[in-house]
């Protein structure tokens, strides 16, 4: 794997500022991602990944596979570029147009980038949900059966209905909004529009669903919700989670990942990120020294 440095003369160019701040002391390397970064059974496989914005790079030779009916937990300071690396596992950094990634992304082993790849049934295939619930201007209903109907899932209506119902089920919303599926899914609380986002994204029979801190804008017993929830789907799907709460992280996922400025540094079963890591930026910031 590469060698990587972490000192004021490169790193995070976009935030040199925080640099001092953020960096355990100067002499700090990272010369290499230290623990389990692979694994036997990928779903999604990194190798290599460098992500820009115009000249700034946010992402440092990033490597790294996710494994099938797996939950890995993405933490790090702010600006260390979880957003940026979850957004590459389904080409959303596409969507801006400063931003160029390098490197090889596979999902079942093969290339999602490159220009033959079409990318709507890919995000199909490897769903997001948001740190902001974002369900759309219209009936709860018509949220979840959306999807399956632009991608051609379901056209007939009693398919549709099963497809919003399952999916709303599977969410732990059904029983909630069964009655009131015409009205608007902007109406809903703002745990039930993450579920109902959730639903929206599950509607289309994705296997991988990225989060990007789902919880953050949830009270407590929401976000227990979804944490439960987020353990059921593991049986059936992959998952991504970036989270800013390191007790979520122990809660929901198997393996975590630990981001800073831009590199992974420590990649390990959950547990021992937490009771034993092994790089001391990663023991840093989960003693709460920096971030
Ligand atoms: N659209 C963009 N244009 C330019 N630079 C960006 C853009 N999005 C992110 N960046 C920069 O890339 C770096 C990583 O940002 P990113 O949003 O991935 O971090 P993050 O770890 O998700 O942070 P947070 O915890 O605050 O959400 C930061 O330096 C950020 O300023
Ligand atoms: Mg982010």
């Amino acid at each position: 794997m590469n060698t990587m440095t972490l000192d004021a003369g490169h790193a995070a160019p976009a935030q040199p500022e925080s640099l001092e701040k953020e960096t355990v002391d100067s002499q700090t390397k990272v010369r290499e991602t230290v623990g389990q970064p692979f694994c036997d059974d990928a779903k999604l496989r990194m190798r290599g990944v460098n992500v820009f914005y115009g000249e700034a790079q946010a992402i440092h030779e990033v490597s790294l596979d996710i494994g099938r009916n797996e939950v890995v937990a993405m933490i790090g300071p702010s600006g260390c570029g979880k957003s940026t690396f979850l957004r590459c596992l389904n080409r959303m950094n596409d969507t801006i147009d400063s931003c160029r990634v390098e490197g090889e992304v596979t999902l079942d082993d093969e290339p999602i980038y490159g220009p033959k790849v079409d990318v709507v049934p890919l995000r199909a295939r490897v769903g997001m949900v948001f740190q902001k619930p974002n369900p759309f201007p219209k009936s709860i209903y018509d949220n979840v059966a959306y999807g399956p109907k632009i991608h051609g899932i379901a056209s007939r209506r009693a398919e549709l209905d099963d497809i919003v119902e399952n999916s709303l089920r599977r969410a732990g919303l059904w029983n909630e909004v069964k009655e009131r599926l015409d009205k608007p899914g902007t109406g809903l609380s703002g745990g039930q529009q993450q579920r109902l986002c959730i639903a929206r994204a599950i509607a289309v029979s994705p296997e991988v669903i990225l989060m990007d801190e789902p919880c953050s804008a949830l009270d407590p017993i929401a976000t227990a919700r979804i944490e439960e929830l987020i353990d059921e789907l593991r049986e059936n799907y992959t998952i991504a989670i970036v989270t800013h709460s390191m007790q979520q992280a122990a809660r929901v996922s198997q393996r975590t990942a630990y981001f800073h400025l831009g590199h992974l540094v420590e990649v390990n079963d959950t547990e021992t990120v937490f009771t034993n890591p092994q790089h001391e930026l990663t023991e840093a910031y989960i003693t709460g020294r920096f971030g």
